[in-house]
C-alpha cells in the first residue's frame, strides 16, 4: 500500500474550488495516499495532512522526504483545530474532507472493510483504538443492532438482518467478513439483489465504529473559525448520510436568519459565515465515471469563508 500518487476522485474539480498557489495553507483531513495533496502541494502551497490510517499516516511520512512544505499529522480531522494550531496555523486557505474510505483500504483484507474480501470484520480507520465491528456485533442486543443497520445503512431488511446475526453469533462469534456476507446472504429474499444490501450492512457498521457522522459534524463546525477570509471548506462525500450532513450545514451557514419564513423580523442574529461556491453538489464526468465507478456516488459541496462585512 504505498501508491502515494494514486489519481483521487474529482481532482480537477477539487482543485478549482481550493485554487492553491504558493504561500497558501490548507488541511487535508482525510490524507489517505496523497492525491489531492500532491496537486495543493504541485501547485506551490504548504499542506497539513491528517489520517487515522496506520498507512496514509506512513505514506504523508514518505512524501514529506521529499516535499517539505507537507506536515502530517496521524489523528483525526475531527480535532484539525488542535492540529492546526500544534502546527502554529491560525488561519487556512483551504480544508479539504474527501471521506470515507480509500480503495486501497477497500483492498485491504486485515481492514474488514470490504465483504468481498475474507479478513477480520474490523472496519476501524484507526486499529489501536476503539471498538472493532465484531465487537460491535457480539456486545449489541438484537434491537440496537438492527436500529444501526438501518439508522447508517438504510437498509430495510434490518430487522431480519440483526435476528440472523444474533442466532448465529450464539453459536459462535461472527468475527469474520465472509462470516458476516453469509449471514447477510442467507436473509436477502429470492430476487433482490444480495452486494446492494451486503455494501448497506457493511457501510452501517462502518459508519458506527468510526462515529464517522459525529467526527464530520465536528469538524464542519470547527471549520469556519479555521479559515481565512475567501478561505474554501470542500467536502467530498461518498454516500447519501454524509452528504446530507454537509449539505444541510452549508444551508445553515451560509444563510443570514434561520428564523421561521412567517417571522416578520430577525431575532435569531445568525449571521452567514460562508458563501457557497456551487448551490448543487459537484458530480464527477461521465468520463471519470466510466473510469472509475468509485466516483459515481461521489459530490463535492464546497463553500467560501465570508470576509467580514461583505453581506449586508
Ligand atoms: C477517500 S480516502 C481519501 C483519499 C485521499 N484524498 C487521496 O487523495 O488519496 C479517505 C481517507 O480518510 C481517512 N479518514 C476517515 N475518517 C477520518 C477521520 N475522522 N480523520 C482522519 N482521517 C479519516 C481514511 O483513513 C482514508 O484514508
Amino acid at each position: 500500500m504505498s501508491d502515494a500518487r494514486h489519481t483521487p476522485v474529482l481532482a480537477v474539480e477539487t482543485q478549482d474550488c481550493l485554487a492553491p498557489g504558493p504561500g497558501k495553507r490548507f488541511i487535508d483531513g482525510t490524507f489517505g495516499f496523497g492525491g489531492h495533496a500532491s496537486a495543493l502541494l504541485d501547485a506551490g502551497a504548504e499542506v497539513l495532512g491528517l489520517d487515522l490510517s496506520a498507512d496514509a499516516c506512513t505514506a504523508c511520512a514518505a512524501l514529506r522526504e521529499s516535499q517539505p512544505r507537507l506536515h502530517c499529522r496521524c489523528g483525526s480531522f475531527r480535532h484539525l483545530d488542535r492540529w492546526a494550531a500544534e502546527a502554529g496555523w491560525t488561519a487556512v486557505d483551504g480544508i479539504l474532507l474527501d471521506l470515507g474510505v480509500s480503495s486501497l483500504q477497500l483492498d485491504d483484507p486485515d481492514l474488514g472493510f470490504s465483504y468481498r474480501k475474507d479478513g477480520p470484520l474490523d472496519l476501524r480507520f484507526d486499529q489501536t483504538r476503539g471498538q472493532s465491528a465484531a465487537d460491535l456485533v457480539a456486545a449489541l442486543d438484537e434491537r440496537d443492532l438492527a436500529d444501526l443497520i438501518w439508522k447508517y445503512g438504510e437498509e430495510r431488511g434490518s430487522r431480519r438482518i440483526a435476528r440472523r446475526v444474533i442466532a448465529a453469533r450464539a453459536v459462535e462469534p461472527v468475527a469474520t467478513t465472509t462470516a458476516l456476507r453469509e449471514i447477510v446472504e442467507r436473509v436477502v429474499p429470492r430476487g433482490r439483489k444480495i452486494e446492494p444490501v451486503l455494501s448497506r450492512v457493511f457501510q452501517a457498521l462502518r459508519i458506527a465504529v468510526n462515529d464517522e457522522l459525529g467526527a464530520l459534524e465536528e469538524a464542519l463546525t470547527k471549520s469556519p473559525a479555521l479559515l481565512a477570509p475567501g478561505g474554501v471548506l470542500a467536502v467530498i462525500g461518498y454516500h447519501s448520510l454524509e452528504d446530507r450532513l454537509v449539505k444541510k450545514f452549508l444551508a445553515r451557514e451560509t444563510r443570514d436568519c434561520l428564523c421561521p419564513p412567517e417571522a416578520m423580523v430577525c431575532t435569531c442574529g445568525h449571521q452567514a459565515s460562508l458563501e457557497p461556491i456551487s448551490r448543487k453538489a459537484i458530480q464527477a464526468s461521465a468520463e471519470e465515471q466510466q473510469r472509475n465507478p468509485r466516483s459515481r456516488s461521489a459530490r463535492l459541496r464546497a463553500a467560501r469563508k465570508l470576509k467580514k462585512g461583505s453581506r449586508t
